[in-house]
């Protein structure tokens, strides 16, 4: 299906896509896997289909051909994965900048921003060292200046749900809660 010119409402709610939006380090990957899992859907990661796609890894990719040419292939893998069955994605914290991208999710699916504070997102994403804009700088102070920039448009997201300290389990039965709340007339 061609959604490029997609207006108004989108797709029917029971074709729409859960897509975890939010930082580096808030949780997209743990919670959607959790997410997908109760509600009997797959869950796809766009980093992992970006580097299946591109047969290198994102760090190759922005080592080798820079960060547009990423964001290219971010926003074709997202707009191909949004364009078929229905499933729990969870973006790259970038993705959701992208206006194309924000319109077709928009379109295609439902948004959840995951939002934490700067301390547990540096301490999560302390934990893997192969994010290339987490090496531009004290990632302390790269995450604090793409808070600054990014938060206002996650704030477009459907819904924003808290992903700090406690347990992903109840970041997901927040989510259900949400979306049944939303499904309920
Ligand atoms: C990025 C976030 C990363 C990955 C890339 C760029 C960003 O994904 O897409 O390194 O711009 O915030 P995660 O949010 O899954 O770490």
């Amino acid at each position: 299906m061609d959604t490029s010119n997609v207006t108004g409402e989108g797709a029917p709610a029971a074709e729409r896509s859960i897509v975890l939006v939010g930082l580096m380090g808030a949780g997209k990957s743990s919670v959607g896997k959790r997410l997908a899992a109760r509600l009997g859907l797959p869950f796809v990661d766009a980093d992992q289909e970006i580097e299946k796609a591109a047969g290198m890894t994102i760090e190759d990719i922005f080592d080798r051909f820079g960060e547009p040419h990423f964001r290219d292939g971010e926003r074709r893998v997202i707009r191909r994965l949004l364009e078929g069955p229905r499933h729990v994605l969870a973006t790259g914290g970038g993705a959701f900048m992208d206006p194309e991208t924000r319109e077709l999710i928009r379109a295609r699916g439902r948004s959840i921003w995951l939002k934490a504070e700067l301390d547990t997102l540096v301490r999560r994403c302390a934990k893997r060292q192969n994010r290339p804009l987490l090496k531009e700088g004290d990632p302390r102070v790269v995450l604090e200046r793409l808070m600054e920039v990014r938060h206002p448009v996650y704030a477009q997201a459907n819904f924003t749900v808290d992903s700090g300290e406690g347990p992903h389990e109840l970041v997901v039965d927040e989510i259900l809660r949400l979306l049944r709340a939303e499904a309920t007339p």
